[in-house]
């Protein structure tokens, strides 16, 4: 996407124009997306028109409820699942902190004992320390250098007192997309519950509910051209959960609080905008962009896997290089980057991720995520390509002076 804001650069900025303009060029849309001008259109009657809350009994109130109930079902839909198993909550970090503390509560009877991998969200990583401060035990599976696991390794550590499987779908950061059919087999033929966050591949990748074994799924909205602030969490019909946000009962009495209706309407109108046209389009920049890269750039390579990767997701990791100044020195040329996760991008740590498929602090310091958008065009991405690989050269030799 091609934006221009105002110049706040120096002057000899070559990329301004006459007219005191940036060209800016968005190429970090795992963080966000921007609202697609179709959901936006779609939400406006909610924000101000039709703005009833959709518990009230009267004709505001019921015009809302319906256009809940609807978008419960488009939803539902997407995923192969049935309406009443949605719930609408503000995102993926809350979806991803009810299923897991939710199902753990709710089961500690049978166990305590959950097991997730070494590359999941932050968000699942921090409500599992919380766990075990709780008294739970969190099982943290090796993931091999593509960052898969290792179906034998899953089967070997379910327990007699295993509660729960979480694994991350599509990963934020190095695209690898998990074998959902091969973990969910597993889990149901032990008769454990299995959970996904999906936030990254909802749209992007089939997913179905019945066909998986999944028992639960977090996706949101803001990665897919929807707002921010709105997700879901499909949760199997007889699923054993407790609540996690008490109050008026609102979400079958497991999410209170008033639904955010304009969301939860682009919401589910992004969850319809996005098929293989776009895919295969985000797929072929994407993949223009790699192979520019690594040809163009010595002592650079490809983390995560080629194939069974998300359609937007590049990761790169270069030589001699700090991936911080390459991102600030992109973003001096309206380039936006971004490396690790936006969740972790203040961290100074190395990315968790890019330890677990084996890279050293160093290396993975060394590493930029771009990730393309379906409005992104060939000549934004050749452009990158250029500059990468000219303030690649930069920043080595400084380093060599
Ligand atoms: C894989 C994954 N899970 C969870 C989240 C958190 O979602 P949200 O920003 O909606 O809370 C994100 C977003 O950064 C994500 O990429």
């Amino acid at each position: 996407m091609i934006m221009k804001k105002k110049m706040d650069s120096s002057p000899e900025d070559h990329l301004s124009s006459g007219r005191g303009e940036v060209r800016r060029i968005y190429l970090d849309h795992a963080s966000t997306t921007p609202v697609d001008p179709v959901v936006e259109e779609a939400m406006k009657p909610f924000l101000s028109k039709s703005f009833g809350n959709a518990s009230s009994l009267h004709s505001f109130g019921r015009e809302a409820k319906q256009v809940l109930e609807k978008s419960r079902e488009n939803i539902a839909r997407k995923l192969g699942a049935i309406p009443e198993e949605i719930i609408f909550t503000s995102g993926g970090t809350e979806s991803n902190n009810l299923a897991l503390k939710g199902i753990a509560f709710a089961n500690r009877e049978k166990g305590k004992h959950i097991i997730i991998s070494r590359i999941e969200h932050s968000c699942i990583l921090n409500s599992c320390r919380w766990l075990e401060k709780e008294g739970f035990e969190v099982e943290h599976l090796n993931v091999d250098r593509e960052g898969f696991i290792d179906l034998k390794e899953l089967e070997n550590s379910i327990r007699k007192d295993t509660i729960l499987v979480s694994i991350i779908h599509g990963n934020n950061e190095i695209g690898t997309i998990q074998n959902l059919d091969g973990i969910g087999k597993i889990c149901s033929d032990r008769g454990v519950y299995f959970h996904t966050d999906a936030c990254q591949s909802f749209t992007k990748v089939p997913l179905n509910v019945k066909k998986q074994n999944l028992d639960l799924v977090t996706i949101n909205s803001h990665k897919i051209y929807g707002p921010k602030g709105v997700g879901a969490l499909f949760i199997r019909k007889g699923t054993r959960i407790e609540p996690w946000q008490h109050g008026g009962g609102h979400e079958f009495n497991l999410r209170s609080g008033t639904e955010n209706i304009p969301g939860i309407v682009g919401f589910a109108k992004a969850s319809e905008i996005t098929g293989e046209r776009e895919i295969q389009q985000m797929m072929k920049l994407r993949n223009r962009l790699v192979d520019g890269i690594l040809d163009e750039i010595p002592d650079s390579w490809l983390n995560g896997p080629r194939e069974n990767r998300l359609c937007n997701n590049a990761n790169i990791s270069f030589n001699r290089i700090d991936g911080n100044s390459l991102l600030h020195e992109l973003d001096r040329k309206g380039i936006s980057v971004s490396t690790a996760s936006a969740c972790s991008s203040h961290s100074r740590e190395p990315s968790h991720v890019l330890r677990a498929i084996g890279l050293t602090p160093e290396e993975a310091n060394g590493s930029i995520r771009i990730t393309v958008g379906k409005e992104n065009t060939t000549d934004e991405i050749d452009f990158s390509i250029e500059s990468i690989k000219e303030l690649v050269e930069k920043l080595r030799n400084n380093r060599e002076e």
